[in-house]
């Protein structure tokens, strides 16, 4: 895991980094790293809208997994989720770098997803309340079963009972198999659909099933 503290530039900055639009900076990423990247674009924003929906109400602390060039990430923003709040995970250094001068006063941390438990540990993001939701922009259909057991095995790790795993996907049906929810205690249901995201995108909603925590590690104790 790589941290690269976030150079200081004006907070929420929004202006594309070194004139490159956010378009740009993402496809130049997916010509480096197409199966990571995983989308030849940003979502759209109305993919965003409807992701923020399924949001819980009231949620006030969440996480974002594969943040790219933060389009989740501003409406998050935008949403009311305060930036000290908001901590966002990206893999890619270029693109954590991209976020990081975006969104200063977020927590941009460049890592690894499967991580997640020992990074929210390590920042001490859920030290003062639970993490209500974990929104993701990872491309989970195209992971490996295990790599997407680890995934929603630490995001349930690190959330309250409660909470909800938002995900988008460009498939028709969920992008993590019933095997995987089954041994983890998870059920799924479909949200809305972006007909005007390229290409068209779903959203599906995470949640436990059963009231004990599949993973029940606390974010402050040692594994
Ligand atoms: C499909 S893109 C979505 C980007 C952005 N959320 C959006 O919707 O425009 C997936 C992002 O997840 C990042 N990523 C892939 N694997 C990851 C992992 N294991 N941990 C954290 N980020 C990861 C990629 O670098 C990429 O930026």
């Amino acid at each position: 895991m790589t941290d690269t503290r976030p150079h200081q530039r004006n907070p929420d900055d929004t202006r594309p980094e070194a004139g490159l639009s956010p378009t740009l900076t993402f496809f130049r990423q997916w010509l480096k790293n197409p199966l990571t990247t995983a989308a030849l674009s940003p979502s759209s924003r109305q993919l965003a809208r409807l992701m923020m929906q399924e949001l819980p109400p009231g949620a006030q602390r969440v996480i974002e997994l594969g943040g790219g060039t933060g389009v989740f990430t501003r409406a998050l923003l935008d949403q009311g989720i305060a930036p000290d709040k908001l901590m966002v995970l990206e893999l890619n250094q270029e693109l954590h770098q991209y976020l990081a001068q975006r969104f200063v006063n977020a927590r941009v941390v460049c890592g690894d997803a499967r991580e997640l438990e020992r990074l929210v540990r390590e920042y001490h993001f859920a030290d003062a309340g639970t993490v209500d939701a974990v929104i993701s922009g990872l491309g989970l259909l195209s992971m490996s079963r295990r790599m997407q057991r680890e995934i929603m095995e630490a995001a349930f790790g690190v959330m309250s009972p409660q909470g909800r795993l938002i995900q988008f996907t460009y498939g028709p049906v969920s992008p993590v198999p019933r095997e995987v929810l089954d041994e983890l205690g998870l059920k799924v249901r479909r949200g809305g659909f972006a007909w005007w995201n390229m290409p068209p995108a779903s959203v599906f909603v995470f949640e436990r099933s059963r009231s004990t925590p599949v993973h029940p590690v606390r974010a402050t104790s040692k594994r």
